[in-house]
């Protein structure tokens, strides 16, 4: 039996939860796939720092040319963040012939495009279902389930760490910084959490999911954007008692003046499906016209549930590696549609 060789760029709360995932998935992984995974080589900057995260210490690396230059490997899983050096090692692995699977919506958000076009041009497998809500399916199900559908509206919770304070705000009156260093702790929070709290990790899954779902092309820059730094204990307490709860919510819709693409905190009654969505969870919400309403739940950030969609990533990557139908996700076919201006 064949097996596959891979290589982790980054051993952060995700790339520890891959290394988990794929250790504990071993015996299974050939009945999945038909092939085993070795991971070969794992990229970090502090070898040190990352070595008794591993049996094998030797398979970690400061250096990206031995991977890019090691003809062996044939699968780059990108968890390390930022866009510099990630969109430039992804650009080199993809034109290196190899598949690549990321998690780093920051970069999807702004080079989506440049990396979608080196993808199709190259016919490599560019896969990314952990970039948004973190362990839910709604990446592959907006591309292949859903597309016999217009898809007019993509709406939820889209950032872990921000409804976790919320939650922790509302239900046990913790204070923020104290909601948000437990968030950072439990791994949910990005490097700069600041991404997170002022709604900009929110943002960029918004991009990524109104370009999928209208085949369109939003950035970050497109979405109207505020985060939740300004709501206070006092806010929160005020809504509950009018039977209210305080999310930020992430939409993406169809409207005759184009696309209308944002992210706010919004009172939403506390009856409604979305108030029961609590800690670290997020849920989407996805109209279509044959389908008609559809929502998508689960653990939306920290270390296993990333993992799992990144995991997904990789088996899909080597089945079509096995079975031959590898750059299935190159569709460069954008519409033109406006973007409905948005007001402060
Ligand atoms: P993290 O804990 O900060 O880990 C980053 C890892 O990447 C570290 O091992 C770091 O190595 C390595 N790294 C960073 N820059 C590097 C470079 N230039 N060269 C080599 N190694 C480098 O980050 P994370 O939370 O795992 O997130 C990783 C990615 O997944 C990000 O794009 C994030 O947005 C995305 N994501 C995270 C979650 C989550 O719940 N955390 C969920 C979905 C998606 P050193 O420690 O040696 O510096
Ligand atoms: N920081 C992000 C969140 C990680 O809290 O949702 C998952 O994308």
């Amino acid at each position: 039996m064949e097996t596959v060789k891979i290589a982790l760029l980054g051993l952060g709360t995700v790339g520890t939860g891959v290394y988990k995932v794929l250790k504990a998935q071993q015996e299974e992984i050939p009945h999945k796939v038909g092939a085993k995974i070795q991971l070969k080589k794992v990229l970090v900057r502090n070898t040190e720092k990352a070595s008794r995260k591993l049996d094998d210490p030797s398979i970690l690396m400061t250096e990206w040319k031995s991977i890019l230059e090691d003809p062996e490997i044939s699968i780059v899983v990108e968890v390390m963040g930022g866009i510099e050096p990630a969109r430039r090692y992804i650009l080199d692995a993809l034109h290196a012939g190899k598949s690549v699977v990321t998690a780093n919506k920051d970069l999807l958000a702004s080079h989506g495009k440049e990396l979608m076009d080196a993808a199709a041009e190259t016919k490599s497998d560019l896969l990314f279902e952990a970039a948004v809500a973190g362990g839910i399916p709604i990446i592959r199900p907006l591309k292949e389930c859903l597309a016999g559908n217009h898809i007019s509206e993509v709406m939820g919770i889209v950032n872990g760490t921000t409804n976790f304070i919320l939650t922790k705000m509302a239900e046990e009156g913790m204070e923020f910084q104290e909601a948000l260093a437990l968030a950072t702790e439990l791994g949910y929070a990005e490097a700069d959490p600041t991404a997170d709290i002022e709604g900009l990790d929110a943002a960029r899954k918004v991009a990524i999911l109104a370009s999928i779902a209208f085949h369109s092309r939003v950035t970050f820059d497109d979405v109207y954007t505020e985060g939740i730094t300004k709501i206070t204990a006092t806010d929160i307490r005020y809504a509950r008692e009018m039977g209210r709860d305080i999310k930020l919510l992430g939409v993406a819709k169809e409207t005759p003046e184009g696309i209308e693409a944002r992210v706010q905190p919004m009172l939403i009654p506390s009856t409604h499906p979305l108030a029961s969505v609590r800690d670290s969870f997020n849920a989407v919400f996805v109209h279509g016209d044959a389908v008609d309403d559809t929502m998508f739940y689960g653990r939306g950030a920290g270390e296993l549930p990333t993992a799992s969609a990144v995991v997904g990533d990789i088996l899909d990557a080597v089945r079509n590696m096995v079975f031959g139908c590898r750059g299935r996700i190159g569709c460069t076919c954008y519409k033109e549609i406006p973007l409905k201006k948005m007001e402060d």
